[in-house]
């Protein structure tokens, strides 16, 4: 019996080990044979409504988007979906932090939730369903690019489905994955460079899989192009209409066969039976609010047993999956750090070790909260690191409708700011991007002389002509110039632009300090807002005694 056993184990271990071999020789082969996937790209790290708001007036999305999720787990258990990365396929990703988010923009709904927009990806239906079972997001026009590489059947032979196998094949790329568990806080404060990296980068390739299956379908072949120049070669108009033919049946619908998720074999992404809802709720509001506990008051304790601070759940959880710090009591949840963290807390009454009540801290309501950032986002992202560090003190509970008044008593300074500080608030000639007047007259006119169904009249046609042997100082135009005009590029970087609120703090910081400019966004809130439910601590000092004092030590 037991000499069986040995020489099954033997076995066993013989197979496993060659299996291993074999598998780390195809793993080898694959890395020689695929480049990493690089790509001009443009990324959007969004958390706030201003950052929404320069993304969505510099970006065009017209009708595709590549759409991914990333969410922690802890314990086994998925928490909420904390980022979402939308990409089009010229190459822009927005990172949408929805941890973060106090608030969804109506037009990020209307994007979600139209059809004609379609969104590409590997499971991106369930992703979809996370969306509306945590935020209340309905999403339309989800295509599987399982099912796209379906009905492309022939040209391409995938070692996988997935997004990376697929990544492989069809663009001869290689998504890096070595980072997973490196880039897995999806909560943590600041993300790294190589995490915005990676979770822009899950959402461009499946964009640019997607152009290229359609491309691959409509040719017949492989395309030989470089899949950002697509619309050099390929009328735009034809392109989407036979995208629409390709994928019709295929939208909004879970994918089949051996990946279904409710397949025992299936070993994708998966959705438990309370998540399998159906997206039926269509009511779109300005604003979801969060339901769940903002402030979950864990206490985090020095090596020798000090309290440091109340922190977030996530955040101690955090500590705890890294290794730095013990559960040292379940109620309520206490952390010991094994660490001698930066600073420890500057007396007994410190902010920072008072519990916080999930109230609105001007009326008191328990219902739903959205945090109040009472320095914006806006100044304090300017803010040198030393007054960045504490930022959790300006961060408060309020409900919604005491949110929405804030928010506007917050709009009246603004605009103070902007004539103080000669900082305009202008969605005009203050854009990242301006788009040259002369250079679009062009391009309008070329594309409007290349359309075979327009009827231009005449005395227009002339007009057009003009303009385009004006800009090229040329009497007589080839085809080839009309062409190159069509595509011209007439966005250009505004060189001198500066955010207002940047603009604002380098005042501010000349100008009376950023502690007074601190001092003033709390006055504000605390006399237009008149908080009845304040935490105990809070104040309109917060920090800066102390900050005082170090400055004139050193
Ligand atoms: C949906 O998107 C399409 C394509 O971008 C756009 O033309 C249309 O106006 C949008 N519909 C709604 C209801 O927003």
């Amino acid at each position: 019996m037991f000499r069986t056993s040995l020489v099954i184990s033997k076995v066993v271990g013989t197979v496993l080990v060659g299996g291993l071999a074999a598998y780390l020789y195809l793993r080898f082969k694959d890395t020689k044979k695929y480049k990493p996937y690089k790509r001009k790209k443009e990324i959007f790290l969004i958390d706030n409504l201003e950052d929404y708001e320069s993304f969505i007036n510099t970006v065009r999305i017209e009708k595709v988007l590549g759409l991914d999720c990333e969410w922690v787990s802890f314990s086994g258990k998925r928490r909420p979906v904390a980022l979402l990365q939308l990409a089009t396929q010229l190459g822009q990703c927005a990172l949408i932090r929805l941890d973060r988010m106090d608030s969804f923009p109506k037009s990020l709904q209307d994007i979600l939730a139209n059809k004609s927009i379609l969104k590409v990806g590997v499971a991106v239906k369930e992703d979809g369903k996370k969306l509306h079972l945590d935020y209340g997001l309905v999403v339309n026009g989800c295509v599987d690019l399982r099912h796209v590489l379906n009905r492309v059947r022939g040209i391409y032979t995938c070692r996988s489905k997935g997004l990376q196998g697929q990544a492989e094949s069809i663009l001869g790329v290689m998504l890096d994955k070595s980072n997973r568990i490196r880039c897995g806080d999806w909560e943590a404060d600041d993300f790294s460079q190589e995490q915005i990296e990676y979770a822009a980068n899950d959402a461009l390739v499946g964009v640019d899989i997607f152009m290229n299956l359609i491309l691959a379908k409509m040719w017949g072949k492989k395309p030989d192009i470089n899949i950002e120049d697509i619309f050099t070669v390929v009328d735009e108009t034809e392109f989407w209409t036979f995208t629409r033919s390709l994928v019709q049946g295929t939208v909004d619908v879970n994918v089949g066969g051996p990946w279904n998720s409710k397949n025992p074999a299936y070993k994708g992404p998966q959705l438990t039976n309370d998540e399998e809802i159906s997206v039926k709720d269509k009511e779109t509001r300005a604003y979801v609010l969060r339901q769940r506990p903002l402030y979950y008051n864990c206490y985090l304790l020095a090596p020798d047993g000090e309290s440091l601070c109340t922190c977030d759940i996530k955040k101690a959880e955090w500590y705890i999956e890294k290794g730095l710090a013990d559960k040292v009591n379940d109620d309520p949840f206490t952390v010991q750090l094994k660490f001698e963290p930066a600073g420890r807390p500057a007396s007994k009454d410190d902010y920072y070790l008072q519990e916080k009540e999930n109230i609105c801290v001007v009326c008191g309501s328990k219902d739903s909260f959205v945090r109040k950032q009472v320095v914006p986002k806006e100044y304090r992202r300017y803010f040198p690191p030393s007054l960045k560090d504490h930022a959790s003190h300006d961060i408060l509970l309020l409900c919604m409708s005491c949110h929405v008044r804030s928010t506007q008593y917050d709009t009246t300074l603004r605009y103070q700011l902007a004539d103080e500080c000669n900082a305009p608030i202008d969605m005009g000639s203050g854009t990242k991007q301006l788009s040259d007047q002369d250079l679009q007259k062009v391009r309008s006119a070329a594309r409007a002389l290349l359309n075979p169904k327009a009827k231009i009249p005449e005395l227009r046609k002339t007009e057009l002509k003009k303009t385009l042997e004006d800009f090229y100082g040329i009497t007589d135009f080839s085809p080839e110039i009309l062409t190159q005009a069509a595509e011209i590029e007439y966005r250009v970087d505004n060189k001198n632009y500066e955010p207002h609120g940047k603009l604002v703090v380098r005042y501010m910081d000349k100008n009376g300090g950023l502690h007074t400019f601190e001092k003033r966004w709390r006055t504000n809130f605390i006399s237009t807002m008149k908080p009845q439910f304040l935490p105990k601590y809070w104040s309109i000092h917060h920090r800066h005694e102390q900050h005082k004092q170090l400055e004139v030590i050193e």
